[in-house]
């Protein structure tokens, strides 16, 4: 199985792109994961949408490839960061090729709340009709206080939640499994 992964944070020391990395490798017998490079995007603009640079069309390639998608959503002013934003706008237009992908939402986030009020947004841009994403019901992965949860070397180790994410990833692929 192939899990294309949207890491919403372009930064070097982003938490969501290391606990994306940490589930690329817990979970590698489950899937193969292949983190999106969503940095190399430039800003949509309509204008270029049937004349797209390559990275564009290397990227649908991938998500037209995978059986899945993950999103790792910061939360910025209670919303999703305008960098995930960007690649959603990307690939919600000419071939939409996140129609019908079945999607898993995780997100950390500095504050308790772990990403809520993202993520609720989230799940609304994925059930556009130009995303048509199909979001997994429940199994809502909200990681707050997010200092806590990696050690100094960066890496996630908070063992309770790592117990919750391994059922939620277990129900995900159940679940994609059943439906496709
Ligand atoms: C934040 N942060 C934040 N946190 C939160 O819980 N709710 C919020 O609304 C916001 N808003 C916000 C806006 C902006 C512009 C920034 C830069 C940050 C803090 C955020 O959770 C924290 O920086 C995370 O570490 C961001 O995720 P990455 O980059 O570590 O993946």
């Amino acid at each position: 199985m192939k899990i294309a992964a949207f890491v919403g944070s372009n930064r070097k020391e982003s938490l969501n792109k290391k606990l994306t990395i940490f589930m690329q490798e817990r979970y590698k017998d489950q899937f193969e994961m292949d983190i999106l490079p969503l940095e190399e995007l430039p800003m949509y603009n309509q204008d270029e949408e049937f004349n797209p640079p390559e990275i564009v069309n290397d990227i649908r390639r991938r998500i037209k490839a995978c059986d899945g998608l993950l999103f790792a959503t910061p939360e910025y002013n209670h919303s999703i960061s305008g960098f995930l934003k960007n690649g959603l706008d990307w690939f919600s237009r000419v071939e939409k090729v996140m129609v019908n992908k079945p999607a898993m939402i995780v997100g950390v986030s500095a504050g308790a709340m772990g990403t809520v009020k993202a993520q609720m947004h989230l799940r609304q841009i994925l059930n556009s009709t130009g995303v048509g994403a199909v979001t997994l019901p429940g199994n809502e992965v909200f990681i707050g206080s997010a200092v806590e949860k990696f050690d100094e070397n960066g890496r996630f180790t908070h063992e309770q939640t790592i117990d919750f994410l391994d059922n939620v990833v277990k129900n995900y692929i159940d679940w994609i499994n059943k439906i496709k």
